[in-house]
């Protein structure tokens, strides 16, 4: 993990002597913590990775969490492990930080409690924001992370092209929530990487719904957005379906937005501005009569967390480069009616791009 330490100090001012990234409880944990020091398993609540300028790693750690730390420090040598409990780890850092005039830390995500411990402890210190270094680094993936990303993405296209056969008039959006988290899990995810959405007719119509006892009736309209862990990277695919008797809007809608997706694929290769990926599908939605219905971002970095930190949208110039890895995601939202939603994980290669989810997208009407 030095080379990653090294990165993201080149991304820092010359007099940041320390980088620091401290877990709180889950969820509020840093992710960075997991790039630093990668280790399969442990929750890693309260927890202290130190890097230092040269690429060593000092990961303060408790009791709960020493067999798997050992294990994982086995297999790099830029990582010591220390033993602290969690009501003491900000006395030790401030042993270990003692002289230390600046210091970074991730402000995206450590919690307040944190900060105030730190700065109790070391009153003198300079803090300064590493998050945009580390999101830079973190968003241009090396060759073993896309092949964790790439396996994710394998079995969440798995249960996608499974879907259809979950299909059954009166199932819940709970039971088919759990239906793809179970088949996740049984296909080697070690979890789902976010809760699972399934809206059942208008359910759809909201991105971020979260399932309940509704059940399926002919004539609704599915969208099933999902994604496995694996390895501690994440998936993100959406699929929607429909149920029963065809409807002419909602396949007109299903339809415009594959076009704008194929039309945000064409523009995918390193040195594009980001916009032209979101510009791209949305004018495929504007030119259509579903102006307006497309009511967010068109994707977002994904790795070891599903939302990795980074969005595109209408103005966001960042160019891509080779080894990013995002979603591709138009939407068309009815309020009231429903939604269709497409998404897919994409990769940037030397010329173009790579498809690592691969489920069937295409408008399927399942016999009710
Ligand atoms: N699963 C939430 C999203 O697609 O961003
Ligand atoms: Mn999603
Ligand atoms: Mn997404």
């Amino acid at each position: 993990m030095k080379e990653r330490v090294r990165r993201v100090f080149a991304g820092l001012g010359d007099s940041v002597e320390a980088l620091l990234i401290a877990n709180s409880v889950d969820p509020h944990l840093d992710q960075s913590f997991f790039y630093f020091f990668d280790v399969p398993g442990g929750l890693f609540e309260g927890s202290v990775a130190l890097a230092h300028r040269d690429g060593q790693i000092d990961l303060f750690t408790s009791a709960l969490e020493r067999q798997s730390a050992d294990e994982a420090a086995k297999s790099d040598a830029a990582v010591r492990v220390h033993a602290v409990d969690r009501e003491s780890a900000d006395a030790v850092l401030a042993k270990e930080l003692h002289g230390a005039k600046t210091v970074a830390l991730n402000f995206a995500e450590l919690t307040h409690g944190w900060f105030t411990r730190l700065h109790t402890a070391l009153p003198g210190t300079q803090w300064v924001d590493a998050s945009a270094a580390i999101r830079k680094v973190r968003s241009v993936k090396e060759p073993a992370e896309i092949e964790r990303l790439r396996k994710a993405a394998e079995i969440g296209s798995k249960v996608g092209r499974e879907i259809p056969g979950m299909l059954k008039r009166g199932i819940t959006e709970n039971d088919l929530a759990a239906e793809i988290e179970y088949r996740m899990h049984r296909l080697g995810a070690s979890g789902r990487s976010f809760a699972t959405i399934v809206g059942f007719g208008a359910h759809g119509a909201e991105p971020h719904y979260a399932p309940d006892a509704t059940r399926l009736e002919p004539g609704s309209s599915i969208v099933c957005d999902y994604g496995a862990y694996y390895r501690r990277y994440a998936s993100d695919i959406t699929r929607s379906f429909r149920f029963g008797p065809a409807d002419a809007e909602l396949k007109a809608a299903h339809e415009t937005v594959e076009r704008a997706q194929d039309a945000a694929f064409a523009k995918i290769r390193p040195g594009v501005p980001a916009r032209e990926i979101h510009n791209a599908a949305a004018a495929v939605i504007d030119a259509s009569p579903f102006k307006g219905r497309l009511i967010h971002n068109v994707g977002h970095s994904i790795g070891l967390a599903v939302h990795d930190g980074w969005y595109y949208g209408p103005k966001v110039d960042d160019p891509l480069e080779e080894g990013m890895v995002f979603t591709v995601e138009p939407g068309i939202y009815l309020p009231g009616r429903g939604g269709v939603r497409i998404e897919d994980d994409v990769v940037v290669t030397k010329s173009g791009y790579e498809m690592l989810s691969t489920a069937p997208r295409g408008y399927l009407e399942v016999a009710s």
